[in-house]
């Protein structure tokens, strides 16, 4: 499926066992979202709900996509690092970096797909803030990740005479960048002050 087609599948209305009856914002609409959750506190009804399908857009628009676009940049970076190893541009490590950055997003997502996010759907409780700081301790480690990425890459640019797969492979770690910035602005910004307060 194309970004764009998720995208459209993502803005119909999430599904909700009596939907028709609530007011759902569409949650791409983050600038909404976050005014709904920052006024209401997490026992409310309509907050849940709110809070509900911010988390599965979350799961669909980011945590779905990152770990389709992981593997597909690995193969790119494995391929132009084999072709181009004589050349000083060379995106020497990229593909190990990539790889350990995919593996250590899983298991980030998998904690807050097994742990977090249904507490959250439960209406928080007292492990909830624990939870949130160490998901937090490790969006930071996620951002020297992408630092990294980004000098690897020489930002995201390739030479001029590159070939097009070299091309493909920025393009794709520019979007991994842009993806994962959002995704984590989404549950530092919105999601997690919700339950935890401002944290
Ligand atoms: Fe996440
Ligand atoms: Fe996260």
């Amino acid at each position: 499926m194309t970004e764009n087609a998720q995208i459209a599948v993502l803005n119909r209305a999430p599904a909700a066992p009596d939907a028709a009856k609530h007011f759902i914002l569409n949650p791409a609409d983050t600038g909404a979202v976050e005014s709904y959750l920052v006024l209401h506190a997490p026992g409310d009804p309509q907050a849940a709900l709110q809070a509900g399908a911010l988390i599965d857009h979350i799961l669909a628009r980011y945590h779905q996509v990152h770990m389709e676009d992981f593997p597909q940049a690995i193969a790119l970076a494995r391929k132009v690092e084999a072709v181009h190893v004589a050349e000083a541009e060379c995106p020497d490590g990229l593909a190990d970096h990539l790889a350990v950055m995919a593996d250590e997003l899983a298991g980030h997502q998998r904690k807050e797909e097994t742990a977090l996010f249904p507490m959250m759907r439960d209406g928080g409780g007292p492990m909830v803030r624990i939870a949130i700081a160490r998901m937090q301790a490790e969006h930071r480690d996620v951002v020297e990740q992408l630092t990294l990425l980004a000098v690897i890459t020489k930002d995201f640019t390739p030479p001029q005479e590159a070939c097009r797969t070299w091309r493909a492979l920025n393009q794709l770690c520019r979007k991994i960048d842009r993806e994962l910035r959002e995704h984590m602005r989404l549950e530092d910004a919105i999601l997690f002050p919700h339950f935890a307060g401002a944290v």
